[in-house]
């Protein structure tokens, strides 16, 4: 069995050879993709890439789940934006925004980029770095539904998709072009609880795998970073690398780990 195969429809064939191409992946036209459809796919294929009017992660353990996709329109995160803690996020805190404080980001672990736009939205440039070329394409199909929603358009400014490998792209940057912060949230077992996370967390784990040299991202994000570097944890996690950090600001289920420059 295939681990990742490109599903596309007659009308996005183009499209998906190149997603195709790009991944090493085989590609299959389907009619559509409809439940009964995908289902017939199960015995033969564990995870899909599929290319239609958008493009989604699909896995196919029965019951399917529905399938995954970046969407930043969604009413849960434009709420988040809109109604949540805003810059009384822990984020938010942990980055240091404050007054008329809205630090350079680099956020070197992309994956969804929901941290990101959050402090895009709070007035933070934000460059985002994703290397899983899955994560790329989903990425980028979020960032053109996302260009169609108003609410959106300032935060989108702030925010550029940057595809490299961070260790490398952190390592390039010299001189006085250097991000205020760096910020990491590398792949971790599962950790918050509600039912539609999970599935999208499962299937994000299945596409991405864990992040096994993570430690390694936080020596280069500590010489890239002017003013900090702040590392999300699972609450009761050790501290990447091993690394005390400087100041910890501490939530239910997960933390944030700030090491302060110099
Ligand atoms: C847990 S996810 C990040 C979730 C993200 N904070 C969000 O709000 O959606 C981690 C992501 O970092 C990416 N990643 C891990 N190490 C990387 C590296 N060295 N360079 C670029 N991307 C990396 C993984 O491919 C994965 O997509």
């Amino acid at each position: 069995m295939s681990p990742l195969q490109v599903l596309c429809l007659p009308d996005t064939q183009l499209h998906a050879a190149d997603l195709a191409l790009r991944l090493g992946a085989p590609l299959q036209t389907l009619p559509d993709f409809e439940r009964k459809t995908l289902k017939r796919l199960a015995s033969s294929v564990s995870l899909a890439l599929m290319v239609g009017e958008d493009v989604s992660l699909q896995t196919f353990q029965l019951p399917l789940p529905g399938p995954v996709r970046v969407d930043w329109t969604d009413g849960q995160t434009l709420w988040r934006l809109q109604h949540g803690g805003g810059r009384g996020e822990m984020l938010a805190k942990a980055c240091g925004i404050k007054g008329d404080y809205l630090p350079w980001v680099v956020d070197a672990t992309a994956g969804f980029g929901r941290d990101s736009l959050l402090l895009a939205w709070l007035g933070c440039r934000v460059t985002l770095l994703e290397r899983s070329p899955v994560v790329q394409a989903l990425l980028q199909d979020g960032w053109k539904r996302a260009q169609a929603e108003p609410l959106l358009a300032a935060a989108l400014q702030r925010m550029e998709l940057v595809f490299a490998d961070s260790a490398a792209w952190l390592g390039s940057l010299a001189g006085d072009h250097r991000p205020e912060v760096v910020y990491l949230d590398p792949m971790f077992p599962t950790r918050e609880k509600s039912a539609k996370v999970k599935v999208n967390m499962q299937v994000f784990h299945q596409a991405v795998g864990a992040d096994p040299d993570a430690a390694g991202l936080l020596e280069p994000a500590l010489r890239a970073a002017k003013k900090r570097v702040v590392v999300k944890r699972p609450r009761l996690a050790e501290p990447l690398a091993g690394r005390e950090p400087s100041v910890v600001f501490e939530g239910e289920s997960s933390r944030f780990d700030v090491y302060l420059a110099g």
